[in-house]
């Protein structure tokens, strides 16, 4: 079979660090068979040209098998300069509609949940990437008087909703316990939460087998605290899922193991692949970050690319060495926790 042809974002910040072991254990899993090309894109690139992702960079990137990416994001450049034109530009240019982030306790791994076990914590957040208020419409008047009036939307369309919604019913329709809930705020969002709402009973008598269940945004976040045992597939808007799968991280372990996909279903653009957290200015180049959550990300990759037997290879790896984190290894610079891994994988 042809090598797979890798396009890596390293980013800002911690992003350089966790993608070197990331890749690292990539190339362990999969030998030669993978070609990368590395794209300087973030801050530096930014304060130097001027430039965050040129057109010519995301039509070369259309022709990967996938992407691996850092973070993006630095303290030097406006908030949402690097994080709209950057990241979102490609989750939106490249039709990555479900943003697929599981939240899963491994064993051994420290919850703050007293008494929570990794079968109590094992679900998947599928949250719509592509629409909500993540679509930057809106806009201001009167800036900077004390009239000032500032609006966002929520972009939501039937059929943005509907193929997020149905690539949910069929994840939960793969796992053993089949049960889909839909997290929004109906209560109070009501043209938006009425559309999911009707698209989701739609949709879902199409799956009988699958057992269904609404939750509000709130009483959902009190939920992942309280009993995170009530959910297995979660079907969200752009930002709940955005909001909830931090939560979802703490709850498992923390930000430093939190996978996650880009993901465009229909293949027409690569997916990308990338940790739920993001450049950590706070710790970035002292080798303090942990590259768990970037390797559980190349094992998504892996798996997106009908690579399964590696990619559970890597999260065997990953899951093994987790289990030793208890008995003391928590000293580990980035390099030494991404070594462990990538000889887990290799031996
Ligand atoms: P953050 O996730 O970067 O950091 C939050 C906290 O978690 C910090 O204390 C940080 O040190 C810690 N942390 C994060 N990743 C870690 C890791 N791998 N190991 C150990 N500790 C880790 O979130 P923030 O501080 O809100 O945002 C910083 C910048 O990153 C902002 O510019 C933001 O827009 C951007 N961001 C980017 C992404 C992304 O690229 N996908 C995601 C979130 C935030
Ligand atoms: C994430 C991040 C991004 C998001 C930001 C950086 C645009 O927080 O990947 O979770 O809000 O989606
Ligand atoms: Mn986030």
């Amino acid at each position: 079979s042809r090598n797979i042809r890798l396009a890596v974002i390293p980013g800002d910040g911690i992003g350089a660090e966790v993608v070197t072991e990331g890749l690292k254990v990539l190339e362990a899993v999969v030998g030669t068979k993978v070609e990368t090309t590395t794209y300087d894109l973030g801050a530096k690139r930014y304060h130097e040209t001027g430039e965050t992702l040129p057109d010519p960079v995301l039509d070369e990137l259309r022709g990967y098998d996938a992407i691996l990416l850092g973070a993006v994001g630095d303290p030097s450049v406006p908030p949402g300069v690097l994080e709209r034109d950057l990241l979102l530009k490609l989750r939106f240019q490249f039709d990555h509609y479900v943003n697929l982030r599981p939240v899963k306790l491994f064993p051994g791994v420290e919850t703050p949940l007293g008494g929570a076990r990794p079968e109590d914590i094992d679900m998947i957040v599928v949250r719509e990437g592509t629409e909500g208020l993540y679509a930057g419409t809106g806009g201001v008047m009167r800036r900077g008087t004390s009239h000032e009036i500032a609006t966002q939307e929520s972009l939501n369309t039937a059929h943005g909703v509907e193929r997020v919604v149905r690539y949910a019913f069929e994840k939960a329709l793969g796992r053993p316990r089949r049960k889909l809930t839909l997290v929004h705020k109906t209560n109070v969002l009501t043209y938006a939460g009425d559309l999911w709402a009707r698209v989701f009973d739609r949709v879902g008598l199409e799956y009988p087998d699958v057992e269904t269940d609404y939750c509000h945004v709130d009483a959902a976040s009190m939920f992942f605290v309280s009993q995170p045992e009530r959910f297995d597939v979660i079907v969200t808007d752009n930002l709940f899922g955005d909001i909830i799968t931090d939560i979802g991280a703490a709850i498992a372990g923390g930000i430093g193991l939190a996978a996650s996909g880009n993901i465009n279903p229909d293949r027409t653009a690569p997916s990308m692949f990338e940790p739920v957290h993001g450049s950590a200015p706070d710790i970035a180049g002292q080798g303090k970050a942990d590259p768990t959550a970037t390797i559980l990300s190349v094992a998504m990759l892996l798996d997106h690319l009908g690579l399964a037997q590696e990619a559970a290879r890597v999260e065997q790896a990953v899951a093994d060495d987790l289990v030793e984190r208890l008995t003391g290894w928590a000293g580990r610079t980035t390099h030494e926790i991404g070594d462990d891994i990538t000889a887990r994988v290799t031996g």
